[in-house]
């Protein structure tokens, strides 16, 4: 009794969570990146430890502090977001939440860029390395992997093919569309979606979410 009252429903299960945005430099003190607070991914990091999961957070420049009792990787770029992870497999599950940035700067440059007077600096982009896609296809996929989408129009259809295309287990799609107040708040509202089809959630709390996933997460792994 006192052995199953220690332990959680994810003991003994290592789980990666990616969280945050990533920075780009286009120079020293210049970056491109997306808008992400961290909230949704360090909630659910957290309720993953609280049902004693081994918890790895990779982690861009959040605005919240990552959650206590995980072991934290902090990184800057999607090109050190993925080393991250790779570095930290295998895994049993791993919870894509991160709003990476979808293109870098192709040679940022060493020195702060100057304003002229009359000219305007031109960037060229490459594409990042797809971090979720990439862990799909790997040798060392973890049992169960968990994506993320946010979308501002037809938000199911866009999820649904995401899933697909990357090749994860499920979708957590939300819709950031301006107006629902989810973006940058401390709500959501969330569309799973499984290879089953689609269960829309309730608006609840992001902490919320995060227990319900966790919850969700450890009944798939059990
Ligand atoms: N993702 C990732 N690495 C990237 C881009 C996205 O790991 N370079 C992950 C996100 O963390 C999320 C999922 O992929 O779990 C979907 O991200 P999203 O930006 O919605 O998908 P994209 O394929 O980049 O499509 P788009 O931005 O055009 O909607
Ligand atoms: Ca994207």
């Amino acid at each position: 009794i006192q052995r199953a009252f220690e332990q959680g429903s994810l003991t003994g299960r290592r789980i990666i969570v990616t969280s945050g945005p990533t920075h780009e430099p286009i120079d020293p003190v210049r970056y491109i990146a997306n808008r992400s607070s961290g909230a949704q991914g360090t909630a659910i990091a957290r309720a993953l430890a609280a049902l004693g999961a081994e918890v790895v957070f990779v982690t861009g420049p959040a605005d919240v502090p990552p959650p206590v009792g995980v072991e934290v990787m902090r990184v800057e770029t999607a090109r050190e977001m993925l080393a991250a992870v790779e570095s930290a497999l295998p895994a049993d599950a791993g919870v894509f939440a991160a709003a990476v940035a979808d293109w870098r700067v192709k040679e940022a440059s060493m020195s702060k860029i100057k304003k002229e007077k009359g000219t305007l600096p031109s960037l060229s982009f490459e594409e990042n390395p797809d971090i979720l896609a990439t862990v799909c296809r790997s040798e060392q996929r973890p049992r169960l992997v968990v994506g993320f989408a946010a979308e501002t129009d037809d938000v199911v259809s866009h999820a649904t093919a995401k899933r697909a295309r990357k090749e994860c287990d499920w979708i957590v799609a939300n819709d950031v569309s301006p107006g629902t107040g989810i973006m940058g708040g401390s709500e959501n509202a969330i569309t799973l979606i499984d290879g089953d089809g689609a269960e829309e959630w309730p608006r609840m709390g992001k902490d919320e979410v995060a227990r319900k996933l966790a919850a969700r997460i450890a009944e798939s792994l059990s």
